[in-house]
């Protein structure tokens, strides 16, 4: 019986795993040049954590389950809960501001499509205790920082950044009555993917008022901040909303990325728990979904019991970023290509145990080394040693037998050189 793997999972074989591995090296690399260090909580945890605040989207797509206690858990979607619960369980100790990262492997019950899968790996990083702009700046900087690490410009990513307090402060100038607001969010957030007049007739039903409509739209299609005084006059949430996000933008100038960032204030995030600035990653062309997203969440740590702290973070998965990265032929170019650095073999098999001691010593210092297991010629070793993509092979022959000698070959040159065993072994200490 063949079973074939759940839908929307995947098998790494050793190539996807080292692409895996290329690009969570990465974002802990730029986490810890940016001052973020690392955490991870449990895979699952009580299923009320994702209800409470994540948003019906998440919620429709939990995998979950009861355990033998009649406990109901999930299996998490993301990280954020999780985040927010164990910084409140100990929140009279942490040192402030809290910059902590991590790379969880979550699970959506999402339907399998291009870039959306039921299995990823995400990318979370979130500064806990600051609530100023530059902490969102930050944030944006940081996932721009290795995006630009991995090869990625201006003209082929940008950063869509808006905020949903200066949303709520137009849609409140605009008259839309506060308990709306959620509804009409998560309308607002499936724009883009809507045609025009679909959106249109659904905005119609959720305000029937034409100039209230109108006013909506308008300020949808606006592209600068400064813009949205115009738009809905000068009313002050309208107005410090307007600063905040000037703040944002005057940061992102000075960190060197100013390039990479436009206002969008078609950008309001599907989960439920965002105050503030919001803000997506797209790749230009526009073919792909958001390869990040996040924003600012300054309740969610009160919701779950613990003081009001000021929050903002994000989350980039690994399956939009490794397609996008691969349609402009940066993947296999930068994945490390598995090798290895010597491949011991003998001339002759009465040499088979100084073969095996060989490569023993060669990993004891730290170096990689393989032999073959056929007791076959010299040529099929040698031809093993090119399959197994080794850089040395050491051969070991009458010269060890009689002076304790190794010949190493250079496999991508083919040049030979005879050196004495001790000698070779204090060349590997100083590599
Ligand atoms: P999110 O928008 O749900 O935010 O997900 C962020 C990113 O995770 C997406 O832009 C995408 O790269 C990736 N992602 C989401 N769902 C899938 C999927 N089914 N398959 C592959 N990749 C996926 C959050 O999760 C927030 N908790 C981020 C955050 C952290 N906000 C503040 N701190």
């Amino acid at each position: 019986m063949k079973i074939p793997p759940v839908k929307g999972t995947r098998d790494f074989y050793p190539s996807e795993m080292a692409r895996r591995n290329w690009i969570v090296d990465g974002w802990k690399r730029v986490s810890v040049r940016n001052g973020f260090e690392e955490y991870d909580g449990p895979i699952f945890e009580y299923l009320k954590m994702f209800q409470v605040k994540s948003g019906d989207e998440i919620v429709e797509q939990l995998f979950s389950f009861q355990d033998r206690g009649g406990r109901d858990l999930a299996i998490r979607p993301e990280i954020t809960p999780t985040l927010a619960r164990m910084v409140n369980q100990q929140i009279n100790s942490l040192p402030r501001p809290i910059k902590w990262f991590s790379v969880p492997r979550l699970c959506r019950a999402e339907r399998p499509q291009k870039g959306r899968l039921r299995e990823f790996f995400q990318w979370n990083i979130d500064i806990i205790g600051v609530d100023s702009p530059e902490a969102d700046a930050e944030i944006i900087f940081t996932s721009l920082d290795y995006l630009r690490t991995a090869g990625l410009t201006s003209d082929d990513v940008r950063a869509r950044i808006s905020s949903r307090k200066l949303l709520a402060a137009v849609l409140g100038a605009t008259g839309i009555p506060q308990e709306d607001f959620d509804s009409l969010y998560a309308l607002l957030d499936k724009r883009a993917k809507l045609p025009a007049d679909t959106f249109d007739a659904l905005l119609a039903e959720q305000v029937s008022d034409t100039e209230q409509a109108k006013t909506i739209k308008d300020f949808m299609a606006l592209e600068s901040v400064e813009q949205v005084e115009e738009v809905v006059g000068a009313h002050d949430d309208v107005l410090s909303a307007a600063a905040e996000l000037k703040g944002v933008f005057a940061a992102l100038e000075s960190m060197g990325v100013a390039d990479f960032c436009v206002f969008d204030p078609g950008i309001v995030r599907g989960l439920a728990y965002y105050t503030g600035v919001v803000f997506e990653i797209h790749d230009n062309v526009g073919s792909l979904r958001a390869i990040c997203g996040g924003g600012r969440y300054d309740n969610l740590l009160r919701d779950f019991g613990g003081p009001a702290i000021a929050a903002t973070g994000m989350g980039m998965g690994d399956c939009v970023l490794e397609i996008l990265l691969h349609e402009k032929g940066l993947l296999d170019s930068q994945v490390p290509r598995r090798y290895l650095e010597y491949f011991v073999a003998f001339a002759d098999p009465r040499f088979a145990p100084a073969m095996y001691q060989t490569a023993a010593r060669i990993r004891s210092k730290g170096h990689s080394a393989g032999f073959s297991y056929k007791q076959g010629g010299l040529s099929k070793q040698l031809k093993e040693a090119a399959s197994q993509k080794a850089r040395n092979c050491i051969i070991i022959g009458d010269e060890y037998n009689e002076k304790k000698h190794l010949v190493v070959k250079d496999m991508a040159s083919g040049e030979q050189r005879v050196v004495p065993l001790d000698q070779f072994l204090a060349e590997l200490d100083q590599d």
